[in-house]
């Protein structure tokens, strides 16, 4: 064991988003402390210019790593902008990105046509030109800004009237000819999973990579030898730079 084991994660989001993945991760690691930041009073970061978001991003990071044993990005638009270059400056530390899981979605079962939802600032980076690049040869890729969901979900709307209408207008031009696959490219599309549906009209799969960020995030700290001891005690400490979203921050982290 080393003896950073007993530090804990950072998750980081622009918002409320990366509680999903915090889920997801704590399911894998109940032994783990977490600690997680959310950007709340900069949020979104999806609409901002890649300047911005790169210099609020590492603000975060720059105070987040001397705290931490690993960082994770819990946000696609931070990783897409900024996960390179943070790397780069930390080149011995765990940071765990997230990328849209297009890659399982035209890889694990043939899905002719895929549409992927993310926000503006992930689908204009290089990051996700190579991998539509790469989908491409086995998919039709179409993609989507969905602005409106981030906004409703930190407004605490996630299954709401206001989410069913955005989406109903949003994606009126799929829902007489929907994709096989949607890619929810965005931390906070999950948590409007039930109204995408209900909006698509159709039982379509949806992918998102918050589990795939768990699990490599499970391998470099088992490589690394950073895992904590199976028998310790996990916990969670909530944080935002808007305190007034901390109660929404613990409610999304039990939501059903
Ligand atoms: N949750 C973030 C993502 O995964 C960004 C949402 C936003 O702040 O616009 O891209």
């Amino acid at each position: 064991m080393n003896c950073k084991s007993a530090a804990p994660i950072a998750l980081f989001d622009s918002g409320v988003g990366g509680i999903g993945v915090l889920r997801e991760v704590k399911k894998l690691l109940p032994q783990e402390q977490f600690l997680y930041f959310g950007d709340t009073a900069n949020a979104p970061y999806g609409e901002k210019s890649h300047d911005e978001v790169r210099r609020l991003v590492f603000s975060a990071a720059n105070r987040l790593i001397p705290q931490c044993k690993a960082l994770v990005l819990a946000c696609n638009t931070a990783t897409a902008v900024a996960a390179k270059e943070l790397r780069q400056q930390y080149p011995a530390f765990p940071i765990v990105g997230m990328e849209p899981a297009l890659r399982p979605a035209c890889m694990v079962k043939e899905h002719p046509t895929i549409l992927v939802l993310a926000t503006a600032a992930t689908l204009q980076e290089e990051k996700f030109a190579v991998l539509r690049e790469m989908c491409e040869k086995n998919a039709t890729v179409v993609s989507l800004p969905a602005p409106g969901i981030v906004r409703l979900v930190e407004a605490g709307l996630s299954d709401s009237p206001e989410m069913d209408r955005y989406l109903f207008d949003l994606l009126v031009p799929f829902r007489h000819a929907p994709p096989d696959a949607v890619v929810l490219g965005c931390t906070h599309f999950p948590f409007a999973r039930a109204a995408i549906l209900r909006a698509l009209g159709q039982n379509v799969p949806l992918f998102d990579g918050a589990v795939g960020t768990a699990h490599r995030l499970e391998s470099l700290l088992r490589e690394q030898k950073l895992l904590a001891p199976p028998k310790a005690t996990g916990g969670i400490l909530l944080t935002a730079s808007d305190t007034r979203s901390l109660p929404l921050l613990s409610k999304l982290l039990v939501a059903p």
